[in-house]
């Protein structure tokens, strides 16, 4: 494409009356970070190995705080709820009024997220999870811990550069983990231009991590769909541009409309 998608985005803050109920600012770097990473405007694509670097793509999306709310009159693009509930889970409450949370805003048009003071998944604290195309439009949209949102603000390292949203967005937008989700060699991502990889990668790995007989360069951890830390994080390839802009032109065809 020539022309970049832009993307409504509505922010609810769900908060508890302290510092999660984040400011304004805060969630301003959130949608810059969204707008360099999905246009490789990310300085850091300097970082990717050389080896990948033919492979780092432009995925033409845009991101813009809606202007204009559902009911077709002015709004700054966030809302924000003052809640009773302690832990927020993957059981979607937080995209609910009724359950403490906030009721989505048409999801064929909007991409809604939800900043929550608390995301647990099981034992396990949770930095976001998205809903795939195709799933109940009530639930559409990413929910991200206030912590791991935006640059500034309450963000924490090594999650204070934006990009679990870059990868909850990714999923939103149809990519599958970069592993294929089992480990293993069996599994993967059905993205041809991305290497086939045992499983996720944490922290700051260096290059090159070989796994699945895919040396010399190994993994792609450096990709938004691995499970790095943000300042690891840098790239997506044309094979999962092609994924987005399948997801845009067909399940997604009426956001921003
Ligand atoms: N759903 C993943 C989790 O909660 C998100 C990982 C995002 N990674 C990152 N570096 N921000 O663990
Ligand atoms: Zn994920
Ligand atoms: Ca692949």
């Amino acid at each position: 494409p020539t022309v970049p998608t832009v993307i409504p985005v509505v922010v609810h803050v769900i908060h508890r009356g302290g510092s999660e109920n984040i400011a304004d600012a805060q969630i301003k770097s959130q949608i810059d970070v969204l707008n360099n990473d999905y246009r490789k405007k990310n300085p850091d694509t300097a970082k990717v190995p050389g080896a990948f670097q033919p492979l780092v793509a432009d995925a033409f999306v845009e991101f813009a705080l809606a202007t204009i709310d559902p009911q077709g009159q002015p709004t700054s693009g966030i809302t924000r709820t003052l809640t009773n509930v302690q832990q927020f889970g993957t059981d979607n409450a937080m995209k609910f009024t009724a359950q403490g949370g906030h009721d989505s805003w048409d999801t064929t048009r909007y991409l809604n997220m939800w900043v929550c003071p608390e995301l647990i998944d099981g034992p396990r604290q949770l930095l976001g999870y998205a809903q795939f195309p195709g799933g109940l439009p009530a639930t559409d949209g990413v929910a991200i811990i206030h912590n791991a949102f935006g640059t500034s603000g309450t963000s924490a390292p090594p999650f204070n550069l934006g990009r679990t949203a870059t990868h909850e967005v990714g999923h939103w937008l149809d990519l599958y983990h970069i592993w294929g989700d089992a480990a293993g060699c069996n599994t993967d991502d059905k993205v041809g231009d991305t290497p086939v990889q045992d499983h996720e990668n944490f922290g700051k790995p260096t290059f090159p991590h070989v796994s699945c007989h895919n040396a010399p360069s190994g993994d792609m951890f450096m990709n938004y769909m691995d499970y790095v830390d943000d300042d690891s994080m840098f790239m997506f390839t044309p094979g999962q541009v092609a994924r987005i802009r399948a997801t845009l032109a067909g399940p997604r065809s009426m956001i921003g409309k």
